[in-house]
């Protein structure tokens, strides 16, 4: 449809109707679909649900196609619903948790993922995935750092644009579905690490850290964006016009759809900045929120708002319009069912094609924290016992994929059994995941009950493992325990799981611990009783094999932590690009008295950010550099030569990292700014160059101008954020 057919429908449409392209109704009106928030009665008519433009969380090419059909036939314009739903990490063939994707450091591959994913969903008639979430993460306390890419900004920026990319396409090609980035702004740093909490961001550090990557995703054409739940400066998301309108729109070129999240119109009322509904719907369709989701705002007040002349009619048709243009970028003005066919889906959902991009990426995703004595890979040869709640445990896909079904999931066991050149193994469950006064709420799927006896299996694993030569410990936190609504205090694993490592130790040293999880834990008490550590994430569909094929080594690991395991919780927050402060401390806390540090830990991460080691050991030469002095407009080549210094094919991913040495304003003391990823055999070696431009110096100066300063600056390369491979250069006036 032209600009000027939709013109023409926007002005034939009545207020209600209007009103209703702006309405999203959960999926349990049309009994289906998960709830992804608080579900009551918001209290509609059937004359609101008739005219409602939108559904959340309804899937399938059938149900989507009859209730496109009926809604269309009973709509006075005919206009399409458009169905939108969280495909987070894959819809049935599910990938591993977005946190883990960032270790891939590979945006290619990450595309590729998001591509599957938009391929099965448009299939089972979705439109729209609420996805990339690009929120900086700094505090693995919040359970959505599972959600994100990490805690670095340019990092994420790559990510949330790969994935946009990969979901859309150009948005008319088959298998595209639109991208909805979330949350702006600032949702990734609640106080406390607490989900849903209120979040203080400096101006200079919501541009500086929180936006870029925002920005990037919608750089990269992201077709819409979700409001975040929490307060910045003490202005609730949802209600925030500057943010909104200034920044979003205006500054950063945002002319999409924007849709409130979960309810989040009518959460103004407890946020305590609306006195009730009609006042909430007026704010936040004064801020610019086009799509109301969920909440029973926009369907019973937007009305009456506009008829006693509190709202303007032009704010309802400005986002009435930006609804209509993206039912219209997608096609569903022409084909209102789009994609959405049962024989595709037979044909696409869990295919060999895409089951083998999942098992890549979670190949390329695993990290080595550890590995003493190259205790790993395993070896044909040898008699490994593989115990803990994760062996054959199908629940490895995280809190979001709700639209998969375990049953498709493969465990670690079951892969182990069907691999060759594994035997001979044993294997044992050895405690429960949870302690059993633990508390799982689940949200988003029923959680199954665990019966185990807790003595007979700790007294059956370590008989195992008494007899084994190598044990491998397949433990970590509650799936339901990462995600939405699931901040920890704690990070450390369960009781059970810890005494079962304890009980092991004591009768087999040669461990390796493979973590399950969706966020950094506090890993002191595992490091110091194994000797590997691989952590696995929430790895997907295709975990099981991915993980038997590295412990093997028949595939090597070579991802990079996205986000540092902190030494304790109460570090927290905490980033690698943190401020020098004016006492700066580096040394041993134990040995200086004045610095920025703690009295009684170290003030690092125990793992910190972009670190990873691989099965072969691979070295780095000292930088070199083209020039010392850069003028604008020109660029500075860097170069190292990496070498596999070991014994098999492995990846490097060689990181680039830079400090402004005196700016206007604080800099931190390293940022990342590029990376590569090299493939050596043994013995080969490769030069690695990155280019240094003036622009990838800039940032937002004293006077709040994105600038680069001349001076002095220090140039990292190596193998993760801590590394002191450097050189200097200048920036010339
Ligand atoms: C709330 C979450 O914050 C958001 O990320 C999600 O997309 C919506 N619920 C819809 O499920």
């Amino acid at each position: 449809m032209d600009q000027q057919k939709l013109n023409q429908l926007l002005s034939e449409m009545s207020l209600e109707e209007k009103i209703g392209q702006l309405v999203q109704l959960p999926g349990y009106f049309q009994n289906g679909g998960t709830i992804t928030g608080p579900a009551g009665d918001p209290g509609l008519t059937q004359e609101d649900l008739r005219l409602a433009g939108s559904y959340l969380s309804v899937i399938g090419a059938e149900k989507i196609r009859t209730l496109q059909e009926e809604y269309m036939a009973a709509h006075p314009h005919h206009i399409p619903l458009i169905f939108m739903d969280d495909i987070i990490n894959g819809y049935r063939t599910v990938f591993p948790v977005p946190l883990a994707q960032g270790c891939t450091f590979n945006p290619d591959l990450v595309q590729q993922g998001a591509s599957v994913a938009a391929k099965e969903a448009a299939a089972s008639g979705v439109h729209v995935t609420f996805s990339p979430m690009a929120d900086l993460v700094r505090d693995a306390r919040w359970g959505r750092v599972m959600e994100s890419t990490g805690e670095d900004a340019y990092l994420n920026g790559l990510m949330a644009a790969a994935m946009v990319r990969g979901y859309q396409g150009d948005l008319k090609e088959k298998g595209t579905i639109a991208a909805c980035l979330k949350h702006f702004a600032g949702y990734g740093a609640p106080d406390g690490g607490r989900d849903y909490n209120s979040v203080e961001l400096s101006p200079r550090t919501l541009k500086e850290d929180y936006l870029p990557a925002y920005k990037a995703a919608i750089d990269a054409g992201v077709a819409m964006v979700m409001t975040s739940f929490n307060t910045l400066d003490r202005v609730p998301s949802t209600a925030n016009k500057w943010l909104m309108r200034d920044v979003l729109r205006d500054e950063m070129g945002f002319d999409g759809a924007l849709i409130s999240d979960w309810g989040a119109v009518g959460e103004l009322v407890p946020h305590g900045v609306a006195a009730d509904f009609a006042q909430a719907a007026q704010l936040a369709i004064e801020a610019g929120v086009d799509m109301d989701m969920v909440s029973p705002s926009y369907a019973k007040h937007l009305k009456t708002l506009v008829e006693e002349g509190k709202v303007d009619e032009k704010l309802i048709d400005e986002s009435c319009m930006r609804m209509l243009e993206l039912k219209n970028k997608l096609g569903l003005f022409e084909n209102p069912f789009r994609d959405a066919s049962k024989k595709e889906e037979d044909a696409l959902l869990l295919c060999d094609e895409h089951r083998k991009v999942a098992q890549d990426c979670a190949e390329k995703s695993f990290v080595l924290l550890k590995n003493d004595n190259a205790l790993l890979p395993l070896r044909s040869e040898e008699k490994v016992a593989f115990i803990g709640p994760f062996v054959d445990n199908k629940f490895l896909c995280g809190s979001w994929a709700i639209f998969s079904d375990d049953q498709d999931t493969i465990t670690l066991k079951a892969a182990l059994e069907q691999q060759e050149g594994t035997s001979p193994i044993s294997f044992a469950p050895g405690s429960r995941v949870m302690d059993k006064d633990g508390i799982v709420l689940g949200f988003q799927k029923a959680i199954p009950e665990e019966t185990l006896d807790e003595e007979a299996a700790l007294q059956e694993a370590v008989e195992m493992a008494k007899k084994a030569d190598k044990v491998v410990l397949a433990l970590g936190e509650h799936r339901e325990f990462s995600g939405e609504a699931s901040s920890r205090g704690t990070l450390t694993l369960p009781h059970c799981q810890q005494r079962l490592l304890d009980e092991v130790a004591k009768v087999n040293q040669n461990i390796t611990v493979v973590l399950f999880c969706g966020r950094p834990m506090d890993l002191r008490k595992v490091q110091n009783k194994a000797k590997a550590i691989l952590v696995a994430w929430f790895p997907g569909t295709e975990g099981g094999p991915a993980l038997a094929r590295t412990l093997y080594g028949h595939c090597v690991p070579q991802g990079k932590l996205s986000m540092a395991f902190p030494w304790s919780v109460s570090q927290l927050p905490m980033h690698y690009n943190e401020f020098s402060t004016g006492r700066p401390f580096t040394g041993d806390y134990r040995t200086a008295r004045f610095g920025s540090k703690y009295q009684d830990m170290p003030k690092y991460p125990l793992y910190p950010f972009g670190f990873g080691l691989s099965y072969t050991t691979i070295s780095c030469s000292p930088v070199t550099l083209n020039k010392a002095v850069l003028k604008k407009g020109d660029a500075i080549t860097a170069a190292v030569t990496v070498k596999n210094t070991g014994h098999c094919t492995g990846t490097e991913t060689v990181q680039l990292y830079i400090r402004d040495v005196v700016g206007s304003v604080a800099r931190p003391v390293r940022e990342l700014k590029g990376f590569r990823q090299v493939t050596l055999r043994p013995g080969e070696e490769k030069e690695v160059l990155f280019e240094i431009t003036e622009d990838m110096l800039r940032f937002w100066d004293i006077h709040m101008n994105y600038v680069s300063e001349p001076g002095e600056f220090h140039l990292f390369i190596g193998s993760d954020s801590t590394t002191d491979n450097k050189a200097a250069f200048t920036l010339e006036a």
